[in-house]
Formats: C-alpha cells, sequence, structure tokens
C-alpha cells in the first residue's frame, strides 16, 4: 500500500494529538509542519520529528507527493486554509468548527463533493467507547423514546489564555467563545446521539469575562429534539474547574448519565435490566490509554484520525464528516442567533434589587 503523505497545518496547543494520531497509523508520513509563526512552526517540527517545516502554507499545498492536511489554526482561518487545501487536490482534517459561518461551511461541503476529497471536522468524543456505546444503546432501543436531555460543561480558562490569543475572544477570530469552543463537543454530540435539535431559546452573557474577551463567557440554551425531547444545554468558561462535562438523557426506558472528560466514565444508565446488562459490559471491559497532549480533550482523536485515513483511502462516509460538522455549525449559529434576539427582548420582570 501507497504511503498517506500528511501535513500538519497550525503548531498550536492540539496540533499534537493530530502528530501522535498519524504517526500511530502505519503506511503514514507526517511530513510538514506548517506555522505562520516560524519558532512554533520549527520547534514542532523538532519536538515531534517532522523533516519538512514552513511558515507558508502554498508550499505545503504544492507538494505532489501529499495526499492530506491536518488544518489546526484559528477559527476564522478555516475556510481559507480548507477551501486551499481541497482545490489543491488534498484531502482534509480541519479542527472544529468547519468555519465560521454557515456561508462559508457550505461552500467548503459544496468544494468537497466537487473536488470529490475527504473533508472532515474533528468531532473526537464521537468516538469515544462510552459515546458509541450511548449511540447503540440508544439505536437498539434501550433508553425508549427519548424525552429530555441535561448537558453541561463547566471549564476555566485563565486571563493569559485569551489575552495571549490574537483570536480568541473575539467575534472576528473565533465567532464567539464558550459555545463554539470549548462547548463544541458537548452540543455536537448531543445533537448527533438525539438525531438532531432545534432552538427553542437562548441567552449568552459575559459573568466574567477573561483577558478582554468580547464574546460569550457563559450560555445557556432550551432544545428540543425531533421526536419532542426538550434538552437544556449550559456552558461556562468562568468556572475555578478546568474542565467537567456532563450529558444526561431521560428516555421512557432508560436513563444515561456520562461525560466527555479523560477517561470518559459512565455514571449512570438505569431503568430496565437490558441497560444495566449493556453498561456492566461496557464498564468492565479494558480501560483507556493516556492522552498525547492536553489532557481534557482526551485520546479519541486517534480514533478519528484512523477513520479519516481509512476513509481517504476507501472513500467511506465518517460519522464526523462534513455534513455532520456543518449541521453542528447551522445549530451553534442559531443558538447565537436566539441568545442575540433574547438580548433585545425586554425583561416582563424587574431584577430583585
Ligand atoms: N478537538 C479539540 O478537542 C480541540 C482542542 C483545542 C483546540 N481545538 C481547535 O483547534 C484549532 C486550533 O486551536 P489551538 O488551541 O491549537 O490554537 P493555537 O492558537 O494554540 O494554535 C493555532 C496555530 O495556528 C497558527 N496559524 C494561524 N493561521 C495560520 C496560517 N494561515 N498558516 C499557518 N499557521 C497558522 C498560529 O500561528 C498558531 O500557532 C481551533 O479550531 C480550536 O477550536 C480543538
Amino acid at each position: 500500500m501507497k504511503s498517506l503523505v500528511h501535513a500538519v497545518v497550525g503548531c498550536g496547543r492540539v496540533a499534537p494529538n493530530h502528530v501522535d494520531g498519524f504517526s500511530a497509523l502505519p503506511d503514514v508520513e507526517v511530513r510538514w509542519a506548517c506555522d505562520r509563526d516560524a519558532t512554533a512552526a520549527r520547534s514542532f517540527a523538532r519536538e515531534h520529528g517532522l523533516p519538512r517545516v514552513t511558515t507558508d502554507v502554498r508550499e505545503v499545498l504544492a507538494d505532489p507527493e501529499v495526499d492530506s492536511v491536518s488544518v489546526v489554526t484559528g477559527h476564522a482561518t478555516h475556510h481559507g486554509l480548507v477551501a486551499a487545501a481541497l482545490e489543491a487536490g488534498k484531502h482534509v482534517l480541519v479542527e472544529k468548527p468547519l468555519a465560521l459561518s454557515v456561508e462559508e461551511g457550505t461552500a467548503l461541503t459544496s468544494l468537497a463533493e466537487r473536488t470529490g476529497r475527504v473533508l472532515s471536522v474533528v468531532s473526537q468524543h464521537r468516538y469515544d467507547r462510552v459515546v458509541t456505546a450511548v449511540r447503540d444503546w440508544i439505536g437498539a432501543g434501550l433508553l425508549g423514546g427519548l424525552v429530555s436531555g441535561v448537558v453541561s460543561l463547566q471549564c476555566g480558562r485563565d486571563d493569559a489564555y485569551y489575552a495571549g490569543s490574537d483570536w480568541r475572544g473575539t467575534y472576528a477570530g473565533e465567532g464567539g467563545s464558550a459555545m463554539v469552543n470549548q462547548g463544541y463537543h458537548a452540543l455536537d454530540v448531543t445533537r448527533w446521539l438525539t438525531g438532531g435539535l432545534t432552538v427553542v431559546g437562548a441567552a449568552a452573557g459575559h459573568t466574567a469575562p477573561r483577558g478582554g474577551m468580547e464574546t460569550e463567557d457563559t450560555l445557556a440554551a432550551l432544545l428540543r429534539g425531533p421526536r419532542g425531547a426538550l434538552v437544556t444545554y449550559q456552558v461556562t468558561v468562568a468556572s475555578s474547574i478546568t474542565w467537567r462535562t456532563r450529558v444526561e438523557l431521560i428516555g421512557t426506558r432508560g436513563s444515561v448519565l456520562f461525560d466527555l472528560d479523560h477517561p470518559g466514565t459512565l455514571h449512570l444508565a438505569d431503568g430496565n435490566e437490558e441497560l444495566r446488562a449493556a453498561a456492566a459490559a461496557l464498564t468492565s471491559a479494558e480501560v483507556e490509554q493516556a492522552p498525547p497532549g492536553i489532557g481534557y480533550y482526551g485520546i479519541s482523536h486517534r480514533s478519528q484520525i484512523a477513520d479519516f485515513a481509512a476513509a481517504v483511502r476507501d472513500g467511506h462516509r465518517m460519522v464526523a464528516d462534513d455534513r455532520a460538522g456543518l449541521d453542528t455549525l447551522v445549530l451553534l449559529q442559531d443558538i447565537y442567533r436566539a441568545a442575540r434576539h433574547e438580548a433585545a427582548v425586554p425583561a416582563l420582570s424587574a431584577p430583585v434589587g
């Protein structure tokens, strides 16, 4: 089998997870480290043993042996970099979100279709052991009909995280903050498990903004599943706890509560004997390996990257493909729109002073 030649564009916080995932595969060469910051590119290449370094993505895309590219940069740059890579005939794994706007995201899915290249948006938690098990249980009817859900992420990001970045905490660079960045996964996984969500209402706030951020640090939304289940979703980056997620799904036959932390934990699966037995089998199985980068990113980049490399070779449809990324982007934008609308609605009850 011919080696797959891969390049990493953007050498920041999550880039090590990409090198780790591709390096673990047989017949893959991770060749290029590309970052517009020469020091970042050089030190990343040295640390991970990558043979080629550049500050100019055009050099990567001009390499005829490069088959695929990870786009691991700030949100506003995704559209331009992904479009250029697809136009150059490369397959693309882009970090979430697919793009800043639905229009840009739609243009990218059309371009992937036209060029016949794989475009996958990172949603690594769709590959978590607990999440895939819950998805199977829902499919097998072990929860019955979903009626309710409670989904939350509390995490802590300090002033330096925003103040030290030219894109985080800005509408132009990040497109929002707490939801589109940290809260993305809990929303994406819940949308996937419930079979789709629409927005009933939302509010976003600056409860304790860090490092001069102009975007939301806290957001809450009320969402509805396809058969009417009501889901509350909350996210904040202003907690004193670094990372803690909870996803609770309540069905007419059974309920589950699990997290997207590392290692992913099933906290509850109850309501019928079949579900309890499935949960016991899951929790007794072999547990997780150590994550390659920042702990709460988990280990499932490895699984998505293995799926991506297989899709490049055999063309199968991934569970985290560009359509899934676009659908989650649409939901994110609907929630932000509802939150902006909420701000325009005058309060009927006076705040208690
Ligand atoms: N899946 C996850 O769990 C996860 C975790 C963290 C970040 N992310 C996502 O990964 C992406 C990057 O996040 P990060 O925290 O690594 O960011 P970062 O700011 O730490 O790193 C981004 C790097 O991209 C470089 N860059 C920007 N524009 C470039 C260009 N045109 N060409 C080459 N290099 C360029 C920057 O110089 C920087 O070094 C974002 O989309 C973020 O939401 C995902």
